[in-house]
């Protein structure tokens, strides 16, 4: 029995950790919500979540070290104090901080990881950072490598590989276990410009894959944006044809990556249209534009769960499935919304078990309906969380079987 509780700990080891991670995002700018609305590092759920990010910090364009956006709020208000107090509420809870995201762009990672003593500038900060908030690592959110509309240059695709290296290697020797994550695209199209990806896969300790915003208003048909396989129109409108979570999981497996270290991006939001014909509301109908934005959210075309969820349950709207997509959309008159629900993040879920993925990611906590307008609160994030909770009672297995091994030793 020994031996059997050795060799279980030896795979687990192996395989990273055998446990699914849940890492849950949480974003700053949700506190500016008006009154009862304003999401608070205290809303928080840090039961139902492995990992929680603080999103964002950036890159210092002149230093090319860590940076604050808001250090009004990060520092004056104490944002990332309270935020690294989350461990003493969650002691269980790893806490990461992401770096970059869509406003920052990508210039400022691209002249920060030209040139090695600039790197070593940077992953110096990044682990005096570390250190300092008692983090438990990093996410690279470089949007994207290589991108010449984002600021991007030829050598990134380089460059970002031994920025990734590079700091994998001086964590090591902190020897606290702090992970390198890097956050990247399921676009295929992007890959050839940004992504060796079998040498980053490699490197970083994990693989975060953005599985939506596939789809959306500027595509001018309504859609839903996360789908998980190639559906009929996608083929007769070619740049679509591999552009799902499917294919692009399948690109990042096919080129080389340890299935345990890719991470799958799921959204709590959704994205709306305005349908040229309220008649014509089939996936791949006609749209003229962005739906109008959300009161929290405030940007058109966008909407978290928790902006539309009550509205669902009127009569008004016409709730449908994408059966090859396996995603939810509904529509009244002239909005349309495709969007992720209970069901599909199920299906999600069970792609990622299928091919012993290393767990899931959920953008972002304050988009799911945090203040239970529509049932318990967090109904997303809790679909998520159970499939957590069902892996980690393997550790708990595992955790007993050592224990036990290192008494049988002592006796
Ligand atoms: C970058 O760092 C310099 C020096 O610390 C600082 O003066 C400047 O405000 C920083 N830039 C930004 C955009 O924060
Ligand atoms: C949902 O309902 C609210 C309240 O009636 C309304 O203001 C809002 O525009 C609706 N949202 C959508 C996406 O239709
Ligand atoms: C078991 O013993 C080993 C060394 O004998 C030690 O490193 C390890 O932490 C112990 N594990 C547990 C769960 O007590």
């Amino acid at each position: 029995m020994n031996c059997v509780a050795k060799i279980l700990v030896v795979l687990c080891v192996a395989a990273w950790g055998c446990h699914g991670r849940f890492v849950c995002h949480y974003t700053t700018w949700s506190r500016f919500r008006p009154d009862e609305a304003a999401f608070q590092i205290d809303d928080i759920p840090g039961k139902l979540c492995s990992h929680v990010v603080y999103n964002f910090l950036g890159v210092n364009e002149s230093t090319h070290q860590l940076d604050l956006l808001q250090p009004d709020y990060d520092i004056d208000e104490r944002g990332l104090e309270r935020f690294a107090a989350l461990k003493e509420k969650y002691p269980q809870l790893k806490l990461l901080v992401a770096v970059g995201g869509w406003g920052h762009g990508g210039a400022k990672f691209s002249e920060m990881a030209k040139f090695r003593e600039r790197r070593n500038q940077f992953i110096g900060s990044v682990v005096k950072f570390l250190h300092h908030y008692r983090f438990d690592g990093i996410e690279l959110v470089w949007l994207y490598p290589g991108n010449f509309d984002r600021g991007g240059a030829v050598e990134d695709k380089d460059t970002f590989l031994y920025l990734v290296t590079e700091m994998a290697k001086i964590f090591r020797q902190e020897k606290k276990q702090w992970e390198v994550i890097v956050q990247v695209p399921l676009d295929v199209s992007r890959m050839a410009a940004g992504y060796h990806q079998e040498e980053l896969c490699r490197e970083a300790d994990f693989v975060h894959m953005i599985g939506y915003d596939m789809r959306g208003w500027w595509n001018n048909f309504a859609d839903v944006h996360s789908p998980l396989a190639a559906r009929p129109h996608d083929l007769t409108v070619q740049s679509f044809e591999k552009v799902n979570v499917g294919d692009g999981v399948e690109d990042w497996l096919g080129n080389g990556c340890a299935p345990q270290k890719l991470v799958l991006g799921v959204a709590l939001f959704g994205r709306s249209y305005l349908l040229d014909d309220p008649l014509d509301n089939t996936i791949g109908a006609v749209t003229i534009g962005a739906g109008d934005p959300g009161p929290y959210t405030n940007e058109p075309g966008y909407l978290g769960y928790c902006e539309f969820c009550q509205n669902l349950t009127s009569d008004e709207w016409t709730k449908k499935w994408d059966d090859v997509g396996r995603c939810p959309y509904a529509y009244t008159e002239t909005t349309w919304i495709g969007y992720e629900d209970q069901r599909s993040l199920e299906e999600k879920i069970n792609y990622v078990k299928r091919n012993n993925l290393g767990g899931l990611y959920a953008f972002s906590l304050d988009m799911d309906d945090y203040r239970g307008e529509c049932g318990e609160p967090f109904p997303l994030t809790r679909i998520l969380s159970q499939y957590h909770d069902e892996t980690k009672v393997k550790d708990w297995h595992i955790f007993t079987s050592t224990t036990e091994n290192n008494q049988s030793n002592l006796s």
